[in-house]
């Protein structure tokens, strides 16, 4: 079948979206650089979160929609909360990624172009060192020296800043430089073999060239000019909104711009429509972290004040962000004071059965694990609490 007869089937077949880590993977295995695997098996299954009939064909999509291939469901069993497949591919496409298209080299394609090769994968970034040994390597085995950048390995450091890191070391040392779709450290071992590689450089080293660490000092910008997030979490009527506002305002009073995300106000556009059973839940807290995460992203404050009672939802938003910059705020007020409080009126309506699975009445909260912050409401007030925050976030040096 030619691919354009595939991708006209494909169109008509149930699809399964991909994430990008996924697309890695995928990459690799039409790509034949996790031989003898060209398809989902024991080793390398696809987790789905529905389960499908063996024999099912079924559309691959990337994170743009593309159809990338028909996979023919072979076997599903349950996992987790979901289920995973193993499956034969007829591919398609190659998922299309963004940027430095040349250096995206399949395994094939290296192979041919580069020969055997020494590998040097740099750590977060490439060192002296490392270039040293690389050299020593090239000189002992008489092969090529080849920097291979893994695609959506950590540290999350973006990938261009890495690119063009790699690239700097390489000029030094007159290597290539090859993009790897790679986002398991587990896979990297057997495709670097398929790329080519003979010997691996030992990663390590501290001293960069001064081209590389010109490019890693943009890119890790002091932490008086990166973003945060404070995220609010409590029960509903423990204060986090009115002590969100009081933070907005010393931040504002300091000209620190912000972002105010609040879980009453999300609900009226961003979260329209959810309800609140846990799977609404946490839709809303992680449409609230996606945006949070741009944000932050971008170098701005975001302040995000809502209920969000389930730890592993908080913690998914966490790890949307680069580490250090989401600051969990418990607003650690007891049940029967903001019961007492009902500054909505919730908790009696609750109480008298007008509203069913209300956070604190009868649908759970889960205490943060691990907040960095804990705050009082009972003996000190919203300014107060407001200010404990400011004076954190001058010890971790965001302000
Ligand atoms: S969350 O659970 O998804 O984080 P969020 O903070 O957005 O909740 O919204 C909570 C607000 O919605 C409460 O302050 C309250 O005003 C209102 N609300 C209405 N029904 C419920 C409910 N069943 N549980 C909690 N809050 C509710």
């Amino acid at each position: 079948m030619s691919t354009t007869e595939l991708a006209i089937e494909a169109a008509g077949l149930e699809s399964l979206q991909l994430s990008e880590q996924q697309a890695c993977l995928f990459e690799l295995l039409i790509t034949y650089a996790l031989e003898p695997s060209t398809g989902y098996d024991a080793d390398y299954p696809l987790a789905s979160p529905v389960p499908y009939q063996p024999g099912t064909r079924l559309a691959l999509r990337d994170a743009f929609n593309e159809r990338l291939a028909v996979l023919t469901v072979t076997a599903c069993a349950p996992a987790g909360d979901g289920f995973l497949l193993h499956g034969s591919l007829q591919a398609i496409m190659r998922p299309r990624w963004r940027g430095f298209e040349p250096l995206r080299l399949t395994a094939g394609e290296a192979c041919e172009r580069l020969g055997p090769c020494i590998a040097w994968v740099p750590s977060a970034w490439p060192t002296r060192d490392e270039a040293v040994r690389a050299a020593q390597l090239a000189f002992e085995d008489g092969l090529p020296i080849v920097l291979f950048v893994p695609s959506h390995l950590p540290p999350h450091v973006g990938l261009p800043a890495r690119v063009r890191a790699a690239r700097a070391a390489a000029a030094e040392t007159g290597a290539e430089v090859v993009i790897l779709p790679m986002a398991d450290p587990a896979l990297l071992g057997t495709a670097l073999t398929h790329y080519g590689a003979r010997r691996r450089v030992e990663p390590g080293g501290t001293v960069l060239f001064d081209a590389v660490d010109a490019i890693r000092r943009a890119e890790q910008p002091s932490r008086a000019e990166q973003g945060f997030c404070l995220w609010f979490t409590g029960l509903p009527s423990a204060g986090k909104s009115t002590i969100a506002a009081e933070a907005a305002t010393l931040l504002e009073e300091r000209g620190r711009r912000f972002s105010l995300l609040d879980g009453d106000v999300v609900r009226t556009h961003l979260s329209k429509g959810l309800g609140f059973s846990r799977e609404d839940r946490d839709t809303n807290i992680l449409r609230i972290g996606w945006v949070a995460s741009e944000i932050v992203r971008h170098g701005g404050a975001a302040i995000c004040a809502a209920v969000s009672p389930y730890e592993a939802a908080r913690e998914q938003v966490r790890s949307m962000m680069p580490a250090g910059q989401f600051i969990l705020i418990y607003v650690a007020t007891a049940p029967e004071v903001c019961e007492s409080r009902d500054v909505k009126g919730f908790y009696a309506q609750a109480r008298a059965g007008a509203i069913k699975g209300f956070t604190g009445v009868d649908d759970p909260y889960e205490e943060p694990l691990q907040p960095s912050l804990r705050l009082d409401t009972t003996a000190a007030t919203p300014h107060a609490n407001a200010r404990a925050i400011m004076e954190f976030l001058v010890q971790e040096g965001f302000l």
